[in-house]
C-alpha cells in the first residue's frame, strides 16, 4: 500500500476507553445518524468510514450525512475493545494507526464515582496520555501532538457526575497512580534535581509538581478537554463530541 501515491489514508479518530463505556454504542450512533445498536462486548477492533463538515448548515452535529451545503472531510471512525485482558490491542490501534488525528477517550461518568471504575479508568487513561506525551516528545518522523477529548458518557443516568467532577475525580487518581509508580524512584532517595531525563520521560505531565492537572499535557502541546454528553438519550446527546471530532480532522 506505502508505494501506491494514488492511495491516500483517510485520517484516524480512535475511540479507546474501559470496557462497558458505551464506544461500540457511539460508534453504530455516529454511524446510523440515529438510535445506537445493541451492543456485545468488543474482542476486536472494528473501524468506520465518516464524513464530518465544519461549514455546513448542520456542522455541529452528527446528523450532517446528507447534508450537502457544506465541504466534507472523509476519516475513519475506529473502535477498540476496553477489556483489561485487551488492553494490547487497543495499545496497539493506537501505536500503529497511521495519520491518528485524536483520540475520544470515553468514559462512564454514571460509574466514575465508584473507586471500582475510577482506579482502572484512570490507570488505562494514564496509559494512553503518557503513551501521548512520549510520542509528542520523541524526536523521530512520527513526532505528534494529539488532542484528547475525554468524552464523559450516560449523563442520561441520575448517578452521573457532571463534566466538572469527572475531570476532578480523573486528576486525583491520575496524582496518585503517578505518585506511586514513581516511588521507585523517589524512596531511592535521588532528588528531584538529580534524577535524569529518562526518569524525566516515564513522569506524566510537569515533573515534579505536585498534583496532576490535564493542563499540564499542554507543556506538551496535547490538548485535553473533558465534555459530558450521552449516547442512548437526544440530550444531552453526542453532538458536542460530533463537533469537537469535526474541528481536528
Ligand atoms: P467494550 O466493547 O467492552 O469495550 O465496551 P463499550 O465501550 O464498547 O461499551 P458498549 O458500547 O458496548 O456499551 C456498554 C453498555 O452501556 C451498553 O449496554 C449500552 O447500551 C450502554 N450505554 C452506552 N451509552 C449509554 C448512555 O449514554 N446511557 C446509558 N444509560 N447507557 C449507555
Ligand atoms: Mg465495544
Amino acid at each position: 500500500l506505502s508505494s501506491s501515491s494514488t492511495y491516500t489514508v483517510p485520517p484516524s479518530v480512535l475511540l479507546l476507553g474501559p470496557d462497558n463505556a458505551g464506544k461500540t454504542a457511539l460508534l453504530t450512533l455516529f454511524e446510523r445518524g440515529a438510535k445506537p445498536s445493541a451492543t456485545h462486548t468488543s474482542q476486536v477492533s472494528h473501524s468506520i468510514e465518516l464524513n464530518a463538515s465544519t461549514d455546513s448548515v448542520t456542522k455541529a452535529s452528527f446528523r450532517n450525512h446528507d447534508d450537502a451545503t457544506g465541504t466534507h472531510t472523509k476519516f475513519l471512525l475506529v473502535d477498540t475493545p476496553g477489556h483489561g485482558k485487551l488492553r494490547n490491542v487497543a495499545m496497539g490501534k493506537l501505536a500503529r494507526t497511521e495519520k491518528t488525528k485524536a483520540v475520544v477517550f470515553l468514559v462512564d461518568a454514571a460509574a466514575l464515582g465508584e473507586q471500582e471504575t475510577l482506579a482502572p479508568t484512570a490507570a488505562y487513561l494514564y496509559d494512553v496520555l503518557l503513551f501521548l506525551q512520549k510520542k509528542a516528545t520523541s524526536k523521530g518522523k512520527d513526532k505528534a501532538s494529539i488532542p484528547v477529548l475525554i468524552a464523559a458518557n450516560k449523563m442520561d443516568l441520575f448517578t452521573a457526575l457532571p463534566a466538572t467532577m469527572v475531570k476532578t475525580h480523573l486528576e486525583t487518581e491520575l496524582t496518585r497512580i503517578r505518585a506511586s509508580r514513581s516511588k521507585g524512584l523517589l524512596d531511592s532517595g535521588v532528588g528531584i534535581d538529580d534524577v535524569g531525563s529518562e526518569e524525566q520521560d516515564g513522569w506524566l505531565g510537569e515533573y515534579g509538581s505536585e498534583k496532576f492537572t490535564f493542563q499540564q499535557m499542554g507543556e506538551f502541546d496535547i490538548d485535553v478537554e473533558v465534555l459530558a454528553g450521552s449516547v442512548l438519550t437526544e440530550e444531552p446527546g453526542a453532538d458536542k463530541w460530533w463537533w469537537w471530532i469535526a474541528q481536528r480532522i
